[in-house]
């Protein structure tokens, strides 16, 4: 989500310039398609309650990111001096003229009681559907279904105000058209013949081209370029409903880890790690940490929510 608001932050500006008759449309870039699986059920009622979050636009956002690279580089003297969330604050709080444009807005449409975070980023508003129906002109409220997974989106577009386009930096987060990844989610745990039947077809799924090896070998590791002290740690982190699973890492590293010294278990869980299914992206991304950062205690941060709620 981080890189994600960078990457917004930009492609809103450009949008504003574009939309300047029609006001602004924050997600004319995503596609209106529902997305197969997904089945409609019907609009939503008008007194139903919708929640919407709201990601202001940050300040000091270059700074940050500066900031991020010095505390992270082994080379520098900021190395590990991490922010606390006040100083965090103090950086990208947006500024006066973003929150008191945004808190405007909201309460013309009589929205009131919206809930923010200490960095004071985000707002998370609840509303019935036919307040935010007239709070995002063009929006119109429906429900779809997956098997278990239910979604409220708007399958047309909408658009805001031109004076938001530069307060606001996605409304709302995730999105009114984009559909939750469906293809992500693979059937953990593998079983041994369910490991075999990856071994052997799974594999350009997988992306397994690209073992540990390979990458390990690309960086000039050898097999004595693991971990020895105990202080060393790293971390992962998980957003989306992205979970990873302990079975599974543990398979993984017995296939591909053989050659050097590793763990083949995390550590400590920070949050909250949903159970049954593990997501492609978050299993690769603890196996791979595991395995190029071998033999490291390793922690994972996850956040359950599929929307950035506040923390
Ligand atoms: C690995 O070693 C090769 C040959 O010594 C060198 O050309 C390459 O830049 C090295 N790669 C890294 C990532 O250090
Ligand atoms: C792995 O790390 C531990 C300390 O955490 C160290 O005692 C051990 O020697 C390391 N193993 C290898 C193969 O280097
Ligand atoms: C590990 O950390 C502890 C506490 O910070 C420190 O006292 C110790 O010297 C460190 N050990 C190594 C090998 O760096």
């Amino acid at each position: 989500p981080g890189r994600g608001r960078f990457l917004l932050a930009f492609s809103v500006s450009l949008v504003a310039w574009w939309c300047q008759a029609q006001g602004w449309a924050p997600e004319e870039d995503h596609s209106l398609q529902i997305p197969k699986g997904w089945s409609h059920v019907g609009r939503v009622a008008p007194s139903d309650e919708l929640v919407l979050i709201f990601a202001l636009r940050q300040q000091n956002v270059e700074q940050l990111a500066k900031l991020v690279g010095r505390v992270s580089d082994l080379d520098s003297p900021q190395y590990g001096k991490y922010l606390s969330l006040e100083e965090l604050r103090m950086l990208v709080q947006p500024s006066r003229l973003t929150l008191s444009t945004v808190h405007k807005w909201l309460v013309a449409y009589g929205i009131k009681g919206c809930k923010t975070i200490s960095t004071m980023d985000f707002l998370e508003c609840v509303m019935p559907a036919c307040m935010a129906e007239r709070l995002l002109p063009g929006a119109q409220f429906h429900r779809y279904v997956s098997g278990q997974r239910s979604a409220v989106r708007s399958p047309v577009p909408y658009s805001l105000p031109e004076e938001l386009a530069e307060h606001i930096d996605f409304a709302p987060v995730g999105g009114l058209h984009r559909f939750p990844a469906q293809s992500m989610v693979v059937n953990t745990p593998l079983g041994k013949q369910d490991m075999a039947a990856r071994d052997q077809h799974g594999r350009a799924a997988f992306h397994l081209g690209v073992t540990p090896s390979v990458i390990r070998q690309r960086y000039n590791l050898t097999e004595r370029d693991v971990g020895a002290s105990p202080n060393n740690s790293q971390a992962c982190a998980q957003f989306l409903e992205q979970y990873f699973h302990p079975a599974d890492l543990a398979e993984f590293m017995q296939l591909f880890a053989r050659s050097f010294g590793h763990r083949s278990q995390v550590d400590q869980v920070v949050g909250h790690q949903g159970s049954g299914k593990a997501g492609l992206e978050a299993s690769l991304d603890v196996e791979y940490i595991m395995s190029s950062g071998a033999n490291i205690s390793t922690w994972v941060f996850s956040n359950a929510g599929i929307l950035p709620t506040p923390i």
